[in-house]
């Protein structure tokens, strides 16, 4: 990130915790959490899409509750639980949401997927998985451009607890 002018850059270093795991990072303050997951620790499974709080890729959790890491300053996570997709599951080893996703066809080109995953496990931690209809309502901020809504619905109604297919 080049220097606007006479802006002085500050950097900070801290221990990232990111999936159980600590990482010391020294870093310009003005990174975001989005971008201090991909580009300095690799973990690539967090997607950039809008990178201004609009489309819902990034998503991730902090501290168990989900969060735009676009719009979240890495520095703001010093000390607390960053969890991302890596965290959840694996191609060995998947989450009940993934292994769901890919059975019921809930993406296409999946550059959305990781973020709707991340959001869809919070939807269940809060409780708002009891109708088609309210999991529409709070999945909104996640967008997919290739429009797989329908089954994603699906997908999260499985694992939630049966409410049978989205109508
Ligand atoms: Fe963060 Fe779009 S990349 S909301
Ligand atoms: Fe392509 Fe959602 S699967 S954007």
């Amino acid at each position: 990130m080049e220097p606007r002018d006479g802006e002085v850059i500050r950097q900070a270093q801290f221990t990232l915790r990111v999936n159980g795991q600590e990482h010391p990072v020294d870093i310009d303050t003005r990174t975001t959490l989005l971008d201090a997951l991909r580009d300095r620790l690799g973990l690539t499974g967090t997607k950039k899409g809008c990178d201004a709080g609009t489309c819902g890729a990034c998503t991730v959790h902090v501290d168990g509750k989900r969060i735009l890491s676009c719009l979240t300053l890495a520095a703001q996570c010093h000390d607390r639980e960053v969890t991302t997709i890596e965290g959840i599951g694996n191609g060995a080893s998947p989450h009940p949401l993934q292994d769901a996703f890919l059975r019921h066809d809930g993406f296409q080109c999946g550059y959305c997927t990781p973020g709707q995953i991340m959001s869809a496990l919070a939807l269940m931690a809060e409780g708002r998985t009891g109708s088609a209809e309210e999991i529409r309502e709070y999945m909104s901020g996640n967008i997919c451009r290739c429009g797989a809504y329908q089954n994603i619905v699906s997908a999260i109604q499985e694992v939630a607890g049966g409410h049978g297919p989205a109508v």
